[in-house]
């Protein structure tokens, strides 16, 4: 798969028969990078607003496995867009440096998170000037 380099919605292959639905997520073939962690998140009211924050080297790709949920996505130059994740074969790419909120979850919402790197705090930007910042002096 090519580098990808913005926020886009991904498609993946679904095999589906009369046993039930399956779909396959490979690493560096369906999504743009080698996994090295995998999180969920469940269980979060409607009014809950998640993430909030942007990766300095992660990136991510969301896909609602159960129920639904949107992702706001700003880039800190004045460009945002909003993605609805409601089909378990579906699923976001997010690239390092953007801005991401996840929020009107369904009560079922189960969101999967891949990520091309281990969990480090320290290149989390939870402060959304910051990130701004940071943004616009690396062109
Ligand atoms: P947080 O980043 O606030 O979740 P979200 O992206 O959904 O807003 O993470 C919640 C807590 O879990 C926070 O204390 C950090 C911790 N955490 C880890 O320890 N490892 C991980 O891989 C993730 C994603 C979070």
């Amino acid at each position: 798969m090519q580098t990808l380099k913005k926020a886009e919605m991904l498609e993946f292959s679904e095999k589906g028969d009369e046993r039930g639905h399956l779909v396959i997520v490979e690493a560096m073939q369906d999504v743009p990078f080698e996994i090295k962690r995998i999180f969920y998140i469940y269980g979060s009211d409607p009014d809950v607003v998640r993430g909030q924050h942007a990766n300095r080297r992660s990136e991510f790709v969301l896909i609602n496995v159960a129920g639904q949920s949107k992702v706001k996505v700003l880039d800190g130059k004045g460009n945002e867009a909003i993605f609805s994740l409601n089909r378990p074969h579906t699923g976001i790419y997010l690239p390092t440096m953007v801005w991401k909120d996840m929020y009107d979850f369904s009560p079922d919402s189960v969101l999967l998170v891949l990520a091309s790197e281990h969990y480090d705090s320290a290149e989390y930007i939870r402060d959304y000037d910051t990130f701004e910042k940071e943004v616009n002096q690396n062109g």
